[in-house]
């Protein structure tokens, strides 16, 4: 079978998927105009979904996550896992959501076949999640996570992008929630994806070592646990804990050198590398006679854009992540 390896050897086998640039949270780091990205048009149609991971798996992709803005706020969501379910190679079908619909929405997204959730807390304290989000409610949040414990869909991992000034008080009460639940609690370093002028993201970057030690110096020492050297995430534990906490620090530790992903906006855009801009448009393909054939095409030319190692400069002018997909 054919498969999709870059000009570094690297193997590309997980698609992210990102199915709508709406979002009901206006979250610093990935909107931090708080501008939204509330025009729709041109977004992909589960047809067009279907092509993409049909054409991704005949190329060895085996892995699928949709995110979004937020993924929940596309109706047809169900639609597109259970055509990623049938996809013959495709063994993992995963979600990266607010989790503010989920209680609701969980049940057909599990009759779809969804192995899968990460959900995205950037806050515990109701006033100070309100803040991190703009508006969110810790409540319906909350309710989404315990529905995601009580379907089974363990370990529920959690993630925070931890911003300084913004939600940098919330860091113990988080690695806390680990002491009672098995949660996988992760804190990743806020990547510079946005639209803030340099001095302002310093400012605002918190590295992960530095969160790390605060948690330490409140919480006590962090033990290692194994992991996947190919995972982003490195996981700790404190002693006698249910849950796990992590680190995936981007900005200080970047892990492009085994980096297997690739990313299809949710306008039809293929991005090869989250931190770079050289994106290919897939619309010429989509409207090919063989659709299948030319999207595999066009993979083979965005896995070939893949760069060593991903950074932004000063010229870019970088989408923010809520236009990218999480
Ligand atoms: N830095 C780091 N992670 C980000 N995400 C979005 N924007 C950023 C950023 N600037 C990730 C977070 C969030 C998911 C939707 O995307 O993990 O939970």
């Amino acid at each position: 079978m054919r498969s999709l390896v870059d000009r570094y050897g690297r193997v590309v086998r997980d698609l992210r998927i990102s199915v709508t640039p709406r979002c009901n949270y206006k979250c610093f780091y990935c909107d931090p105009l708080g501008e939204g990205f509330n025009d729709p048009t041109g977004t992909v149609t589960v047809q067009e979904v279907a092509w993409v991971l049909e054409a991704g798996a005949g190329l060895g992709m085996n892995s699928v996550r949709f995110t979004g803005g937020e993924p929940l706020l596309r109706k047809e969501l169900p639609e597109m896992i259970e055509h990623a379910r049938r996809v013959v190679g495709i063994e993992d079908v995963a979600l990266t959501t607010n989790a503010s619909l989920l209680k609701r929405r969980l049940p057909e997204l599990l009759e779809a076949g969804l192995n899968r959730v990460n959900i995205s807390l950037d806050a515990i304290d109701p006033d100070a999640f309100k803040r991190a989000t703009k508006g969110g409610t810790i409540r319906q949040v909350w309710q989404g996570i315990e529905a995601v414990a009580e379907a089974g869909l363990t370990p529920v991992k959690l993630n925070a992008v931890i911003v300084r000034g913004i939600n940098d008080g919330e860091i113990i009460a988080l690695a806390r929630l680990t002491k009672h639940h098995p949660f996988h609690f992760r804190f990743i370093e806020y990547m510079h994806l946005n639209n803030a002028d340099h001095n302002t993201y310093k400012e605002h970057f918190m590295p992960g070592r530095e969160i790390r030690a605060l948690i330490e110096e409140s919480l006590g020492s962090l033990e290692p646990l194994e992991t996947d050297p190919a995972a982003p995430a490195r996981l700790f534990k404190i002693p006698g804990w249910q849950g796990a906490i992590g680190f995936i620090n981007p900005v200080s530790e970047p892990f492009c050198g085994t980096c297997s992903r690739m990313r299809l906006t949710s306008d039809a855009k293929l991005r090869p590398c989250l931190l770079t801009d050289r994106e290919l448009d897939l619309r010429p393909a989509l409207q090919a006679a063989d659709p299948v054939a030319a999207i595999q095409e066009s993979f083979l030319i965005a896995a070939h854009r893949k760069v060593a190692s991903g950074v932004t400069t000063p010229t870019q002018r970088p989408r923010t992540m809520v236009a990218i997909g999480g």
